[in-house]
């Protein structure tokens, strides 16, 4: 503890008492360089299609992509992360769209690289939820995730991705040891500059429902992700899954969800002194959004919610809220 003196000699007050002296000696600030905002897309043409789990977030076809990309861009905001909504048509029990080279986010990718260049960073998920028809992250087999069957195919997602010009690969599967077979399989085929994202810390967790509802896996999800993604009891395993990430070639990692988790994030920093990312997902999101739209909470409340993630040491946030806030941080 660092004694500073005592009452009335101190008093505590004074740094407060008007704006300038406050922003003075402020701990934290959030900038849009804190913020990814992730992009729901979906096939066709001329469609921006409303969500039902996810108020005034919509779902993107590429001829459109360009509406949220260009606010994206001139707020500045450095990321977005990609989503893909696939119709169950084309779903399978392997996800082999994901391997497809033309699929939707190959395409999105692409589009993207072209039209902005370097002036905007694009993230893409590594997993087969979108794509198989029992929406799990991997290979089922009687009853269970299959861990190395899957990696593979993880492997050459990845590369497919990076090919098409992504710039950060983002793991979100929590299969073990797919950050390492992806560095070295990225190495291998010369992406040697694509980043990796991983979501080290994944929990197992209700606040996905309204997302599994825009990509389209709600209603498929067999059962629960509860063998491969954390407990939500638990802390200190967190380490471990972020020691390991971090020893395969992680950039970066992830905790999510984001704002009942903040003890996680404050953990992991203070152990890693990494660059650390929180997602504030699906469910805080639309909760947040009612609340407001509910006249239950004010606006405000987004702003101190991100700033919350900022002091438990998260260097940015994943937020849909990103491009409807990016005005009020100038
Ligand atoms: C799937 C994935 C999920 C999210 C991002 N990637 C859901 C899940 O694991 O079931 C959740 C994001 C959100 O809820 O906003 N790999």
């Amino acid at each position: 503890m660092i004694i500073t003196g005592k009452y009335p000699n101190l008093r505590l007050r004074r740094n407060r008492n008007s704006d300038w002296s406050r922003r003075l000696v402020r701990e934290n600030t959030l900038s849009v360089n804190d913020l990814i905002l992730p992009i729901f897309l979906i096939e066709g043409k001329n469609k921006r299609q409303s969500i039902k789990s996810m108020p005034n977030v919509y779902r993107y076809s590429i001829d459109r992509l360009s509406e949220i990309l260009d606010k994206a861009v001139s707020n500045k905001i450095p990321m977005v992360a990609l989503f893909p909504y696939t119709n169950s048509s084309i779903k399978n029990n392997q996800g082999t769209e994901s391997l497809n080279e033309d699929n939707l986010v190959c395409r999105a990718i692409k589009y993207i690289k072209k039209k902005y260049k370097n002036s905007i960073g694009v993230m893409c998920d590594v997993a087969l939820d979108p794509y198989t028809s029992h929406g799990h992250d991997g290979l089922l087999y009687k009853g269970n995730i299959l861990n190395d069957e899957t990696v593979k195919i993880l492997v050459q997602q990845s590369l497919i991705q990076a090919q098409m010009g992504c710039d950060v690969i983002s793991p979100s599967d929590m299969m073990d040891g797919r950050i390492g077979e992806i560095r070295k399989n990225l190495d291998k085929n010369n992406f040697k500059n694509v980043q990796i994202i991983s979501y080290a810390v994944k929990y197992a967790s209700s606040f996905y429902g309204p997302f599994r509802n825009a990509v389209g896996s709600k209603s498929l999800l067999k059962g629960d992700k509860k063998t491969y993604q954390m407990d939500y009891s638990n802390s200190l395993e967190s380490l471990r899954e972020v020691a390991l990430d971090v020893k395969e070639g992680a950039d970066m990692v992830m905790v999510k969800p984001g704002m009942p988790y903040l003890d996680v994030i404050k953990m992991v920093k203070d152990n890693f002194k990494i660059p650390v990312l929180a997602y504030q997902v699906s469910g805080e999101y639309s909760l947040i959004y009612n609340g407001i739209n509910k006249g239950i909470i004010d606006k405000s409340t987004i702003i101190e919610i991100l700033t919350s993630f900022k002091r438990a040491g998260a260097n940015a946030v994943v937020t849909y809220f990103a491009n409807q806030i990016a005005k009020d941080l100038k």
